[in-house]
């Protein structure tokens, strides 16, 4: 088998950038160790920045989000039983986010990909990228038992935290910056009328909860909880219960509550891996950083390095400007620390770290301060819809 892009991963990485680069006539195959039901299956975050939107657009697969999305303009954080209302819009000289579930992003895309009529091959098993320090490298893997090689000019390692691509890069090339949180989040799915029509972040000293919504018959609540804990010790009532205490009382009396569709706990981490390059490899989004999901960025900054790589590969093909792809890692990597730091910021601010009353006095100081402050406002506002996208040139 031969293509010009090996895509490593079908997640929205993979998927994304698989769509863009044939909209500039560019081959892409992309190899996917689990089953289509299996990665659609999975219920992820909610909050598209107007960067991938407009990317989803450009990839001709924006037609569902543009008609069920939800523009949002602001968002509320609560603390001290009062809700603080961050005008994303008015901040920001206009700018918003796109409420719209990954789960739909994904769809819509591996639609987009059918249409197109453009390979994916799902359930690979023993997926390996070889000689990519060449300009002749390859991925390998076994389909139905039988065993395949992939050629290829470059290779997207977009098969997020646990994938095979990170690992196979020289490890003594790879520096990795990481921070666990010890905590994670819990979340719900149900099929109840959101509490609040713009996502609500709290602070309470029982620990972190968000109120988040995928439509306006469907909700996304969470509540932070410990590391060790178990979902099944967690009831819909117990959930319920404890996400009416951290949220301020008016807002509690308004939850509609019922059956969750969906339970799970999500632990939190920070981490990066510099460089994203080595050689005709590249690393896109979750397979070389993760951020905690308090600032709803782990989507947002995989769309911006395939934006990056997309721009890239295009100028590579069309106009034989290899150069650029050189300066992939140091321009991803600019945006990705800005948004690790905005996510730990939020993190630290907005949840329970333990018993020293010190450190939460500080943490409580900071969000009244920043609330408080047209500064602290727009410095918030300005990271949650998105720093810019820093061109190649
Ligand atoms: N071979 C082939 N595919 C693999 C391998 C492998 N060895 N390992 C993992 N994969 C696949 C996974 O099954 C998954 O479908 O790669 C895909 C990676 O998808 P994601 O984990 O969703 O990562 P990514 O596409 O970068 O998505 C961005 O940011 O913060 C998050 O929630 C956000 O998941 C989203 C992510
Ligand atoms: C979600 O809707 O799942 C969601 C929204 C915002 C976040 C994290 C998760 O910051």
């Amino acid at each position: 088998m031969k293509t010009q892009v090996a895509i490593i991963g079908s997640g929205p990485s993979g998927l994304l950038l698989g769509q863009l680069l044939h909209t500039q006539g560019i081959d892409n195959v992309i190899i996917e160790q689990r089953s289509q039901d299996y990665v659609l299956g999975r219920i992820r975050a909610g909050v598209l920045e107007q960067g991938m939107v407009n990317l989803l657009r450009e990839a001709g697969a924006s037609e569902r989000m543009d008609r069920e999305g939800d523009v949002h303009e602001g968002v509320f954080l609560a603390f001290n039983g009062k809700k603080v209302r961050v005008d994303l819009a008015g901040l920001t000289g206009g700018d918003t986010v796109m409420v719209y579930g990954q789960t739909e992003v994904t769809k819509d895309l591996m639609d987009a990909r059918a249409k197109a009529g453009l390979t994916t091959i799902y359930e690979a098993d023993n997926v390996q990228p070889h000689d990519f320090y060449t300009d002749s490298p390859s991925v390998t893997f076994t389909k139905d038992g039988e065993a395949i090689t992939l050629e290829c000019d470059y290779i997207a390692g977009c098969d997020g935290f646990h994938g095979i691509s990170r690992k196979s890069v020289p490890q003594d090339k790879l520096k990795t910056f990481e921070r666990v949180y010890p905590f994670g989040w819990l979340g719900v799915l149900s099929d109840t009328p959101p509490v609040s029509d713009e996502l609500i972040y709290a602070k309470h000293e029982r620990g972190f909860a968000l109120c988040s919504m995928r439509s306006a018959t469907r909700s996304r609540y969470y509540v932070q909880v410990p590391q060790d804990e178990h979902v099944e010790d967690w009831s819909d009532d117990r959930f319920w219960d404890e996400l009416k205490k951290r949220l301020p009382p008016e807002t509690a009396t308004k939850l509609v509550t019922g059956p969750s569709i969906e339970k799970s706990i999500a632990p939190l981490r920070s981490f990066v891996a510099e460089p994203m390059k080595f050689g005709n490899l590249f690393l896109v989004g979750d397979a070389a950083h993760i951020v905690p999901p308090t600032g709803a960025k782990g989507l947002n900054l995989a769309a911006s390095d395939v934006s990056t790589l997309y721009r890239a590969l295009t100028a590579t093909y069309q106009e034989g400007r290899a150069d650029l792809l050189e300066k992939y890692s140091e321009v991803c990597l600019r945006r990705i620390w800005k948004a690790e730091r905005f996510s730990w910021w939020m993190t630290s601010m907005l949840h329970r770290f333990g018993d020293d009353d010190f450190d939460q006095r500080i943490a409580q100081a900071e969000l009244d301060y920043v609330t408080g402050s047209e500064a602290g406002l727009k410095t918030i506002a300005e990271n949650y819809v998105g720093l810019p996208y820093e061109p190649l040139e």
